[in-house]
């Protein structure tokens, strides 16, 4: 047989990779100190190479961060933008703060996850905002991350979720236990669940409240446990109450909680009412990892002082984030981001990126 290097001009011996290692030293044959037993077991080779650097050694290189200067960020809106295009891009007068804090923002939101991040949306009273939060918060994260997002209906009477996005199925969190023994991929998980233009996933409840009555802490203990395997982010819509029966189990679960208030006297009575209940049932833990959020489901906050409020609410949580009324969130009806206004989009992403602070992101 030929040698391939007689054949070939391009052969090469040396390796291709950036850091070429020298050139093997001449072979010779293995060494026998003690002379040669057809016994012993075969020496092993030597590498003719130096071994690899370790990454302390790789350390030392100058990180390209430190000696390339950043280019100048081009402003994507307002007279800035005007002021560069209507300059034939010769004039650069760089972002804006609102740009550079959006910026920051959709940073933190895209921080490292390991694992699996449990957010658990509850209000002891009813039609404050939680499913709409649920949807809109899990619609950021899902929209900005890389990772997966799925938001889970755990209410007990007939719950709203599977109405904020085009439904692909009438799968129900019912179907999923049942069939949980075959799945084992995404694929198969992904078939009970529907997903919007955000690419939110959403795990829709039983729709007959006489069978959703018996969802139990068992069983969503059992939905989790397995979603956890294809999510990174899980967001569950609680019922109204605190005493339904999977409570106990979205609570014991839950890396975080977002406890719902609307912006009137009776929202933020309930709202610290369930905070009250959390502390003395042994979640106030939990509760020092919640954010409180303060919804405004109608367009003016009247006599209320929503800053009051906040500060109240300051005290108990880690952070307090308000989402202004939007009327396409009025609507009920199926939520884009797209069609919101600025301001609430922008307090969805200082939520999100003050909820994506607590993700643990080392071993
Ligand atoms: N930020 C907002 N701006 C305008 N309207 C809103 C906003 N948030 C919620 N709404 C309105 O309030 C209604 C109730 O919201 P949602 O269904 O999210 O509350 P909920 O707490 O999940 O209710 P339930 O306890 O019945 O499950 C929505 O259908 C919508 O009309
Ligand atoms: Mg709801």
């Amino acid at each position: 047989m030929t040698d391939p290097r007689d054949r070939d001009p391009y052969f090469s011996e040396e390796r291709t990779d950036s850091q070429p290692h020298p050139a093997p030293p001449p072979q010779r044959p293995p060494q026998y100190p003690q002379g040669y037993d057809p016994n012993l077991p075969p020496l092993q080779p030597q590498s003719p190479y130096p071994p690899l650097p370790q990454p302390s050694r790789a350390r030392q290189d100058i990180p390209s961060a430190h000696v390339v200067r950043p280019p100048k960020r081009t402003p994507k809106s307002g007279w800035r933008k005007a002021l560069y295009m209507g300059s034939g891009k010769l004039i650069n007068p760089g972002e804006s703060p609102a740009e550079r804090r959006q910026r920051e923002l959709i940073g933190r939101v895209n921080q490292p996850l390991r694992g699996c991040f449990k957010i658990a949306m509850l209000s002891l009273k009813g039609g404050v905002g939680k499913t709409t939060i649920t949807t809109t918060l899990g619609a950021t994260f899902a929209s900005l991350r890389g990772d997966r997002v799925i938001a889970v209906d755990a209410n007990p009477d007939r719950g709203t979720l599977s109405q904020k996005i085009p439904i692909e199925t009438t799968a129900t969190i019912r179907h999923l236990l049942r069939d949980a023994d075959k799945i084992t991929r995404y694929s198969d998980v992904r078939a009970y669940t529907s997903q919007g233009a955000s690419r939110l996933e959403i795990l829709a409840s039983e729709q007959d409240p006489a069978v959703s009555e018996a969802f139990s802490e068992r069983d969503y203990l059992r939905a989790v446990s397995l979603l956890e395997h294809y999510y990174n982010i899980v967001l569950t819509d609680c019922g109204t109450g605190l005493m339904h029966s999977a409570m106990k189990g979205v609570l014991d679960l839950a890396d975080a909680l977002v406890v719902v208030s609307s912006g009137s006297v009776d929202g933020a009575t309930s709202a610290s009412a369930t905070i009250d209940w959390l502390e003395a049932h042994g979640y106030g833990d939990l509760v020092k990892r919640s954010i409180v959020v303060i919804n405004s489901v109608r367009p003016k906050a009247g006599s209320v002082d929503l800053d009051k409020l906040a500060a109240h609410f300051a005290a108990r949580a880690r952070t307090v984030c308000r989402i202004p009324f939007d009327p396409h969130l009025e609507e009920g009806a199926e939520i884009e981001l797209d069609r919101l206004e600025p301001d609430t989009r922008l307090a969805l992403l200082e939520l999100a990126a003050a909820m994506a602070d607590a993700f643990p992101s080392k071993a």
